[in-house]
């Protein structure tokens, strides 16, 4: 008997039953002795022990289903310590591993969920990790199940925004997730034909954005449309210590970047300004076939690991190719967007603006 955990971890995306469906369709076909438990709400369910017995019809009609039958949570040691009021977090984890008799542990999750992978598989358990979020964030992979869902979201909710802001001649900021980077900001921005795209990785100036949306509008433009990432910084924001920047973020009581820039704005430009904010519909609904495909053949990936015994590893895509990585090599790091890449340099040979030139 081979017996597998499943888990999803931090915020969900798309495409987490498909993957799910990948390995278990993979594993089953493949061997007749497999028994998966799916442990409720992430890493609580292995803490807690709340978990079922899954079955093969589990895996029937979610493919296209978005959310995740399991439930999720975010992860446990990304605010919180691993020893808490006398609870030993990773001893809880470890002791419902062994109880159930686990042969492996699959993880669905994006950085902090890869991170506690690493860290169980350091205490000696058996974990494979799969690459999920919007965010696109993963490093060691070129793509994280969930993102093409999630631009498709985006860009359509800027295309919307598009006809309102032309009808009344405004400038619209809209606000585009992604955490600490901005690749679903700049796909969506140049999908839907954004003007002005501001990125984490691309500090800003006011003056300059203040600067390109008069250009555009004496060349005759009528709207501006700004795709803004969630994480877009000022010049003067990027050079604050790591510090000094969670100060200036909890100063904005909850309230996005994007009334601070429109709010900076307005002392510069005279036409109307609005916000609008995407928001959490981008992880949200049926994965598009992208995903499906992708999860599906990450999934596939994932159970060959699993049959194989290649364990503390991360299914990853790169260059095209399906493979895998030491989870050690991702944990605890950051995919950028690369400013210098051949997308953002395109992107400013056709005049959409970052703010910063
Ligand atoms: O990581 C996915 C993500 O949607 C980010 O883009 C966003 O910053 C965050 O999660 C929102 O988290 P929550 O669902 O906890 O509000």
């Amino acid at each position: 008997m081979v017996r597998v955990g499943f888990l999803t971890s931090g915020g969900d995306c798309q495409a987490l039953n498909a993957t799910m469906r990948g390995i278990a369709k993979t594993l089953y076909q493949q061997r007749k002795d497999i028994e998966i438990i799916g442990f409720i709400d992430g890493y609580k369910g292995l803490m807690y022990e709340n978990y079922r017995i899954m079955q093969p019809s589990d895996f029937e009609g979610i493919l296209n289903l978005g959310g995740t039958i399991l439930g999720t949570s975010r992860c446990p040691f990304k605010k919180m310590r691993v020893i808490e009021n006398g609870f030993d977090k990773v001893a809880a984890m470890k002791k419902t591993y062994q109880k159930l008799k686990l042969d492996c542990l699959a993880v669905l999750g994006g950085n902090g969920s890869l991170k506690t992978a690493h860290l169980l598989s350091q205490e000696g358990m058996n974990v494979i990790g799969l690459p999920k979020t919007i965010d696109n964030d993963t490093w060691g992979t070129d793509y994280t199940f969930g993102f093409q869902s999630a631009v498709d979201i985006a860009s359509r909710y800027l295309d919307e925004i598009q006809t309102t802001a032309y009808s009344h001649s405004r400038v619209f900021i809209v606000e585009i997730m992604g955490h600490k980077v901005g690749h679903i900001c700049l796909s969506a921005g140049i999908a839907a034909g954004a003007d002005i795209i501001l990125l984490p990785e691309i500090p800003y100036d006011i003056e300059v954005i203040a600067q390109d949306i008069q250009k555009k509008v004496q060349a005759g433009q009528k709207s501006i449309l700004i795709a803004c990432a969630e994480g877009a910084l000022s010049k003067e924001e990027s050079m604050l210590s790591k510090k000094q920047y969670k100060l200036k973020v909890a100063s904005r009581e909850g309230h996005s970047v994007v009334y601070e820039i429109a709010q900076k704005l307005s002392h510069y430009i005279d036409k109307e300004i609005r916000v609008s904010l995407a928001g959490h519909a981008q992880r949200g609904g049926s994965p598009c076939a992208y995903d499906r495909e992708m999860a599906t053949l990450m999934g596939v990936e994932g159970a060959k690991l699993i049959l194989d015994k290649n364990y503390g590893q991360l299914v990853v895509f790169v260059d095209h190719h399906l493979t895998a990585i030491p989870l050690e090599e991702t944990a605890g790091k950051l995919k950028y967007v690369d400013v210098h890449g051949d997308t953002v340099q395109n992107a400013r040979l056709m005049g959409i603006s970052f703010g910063d030139e």
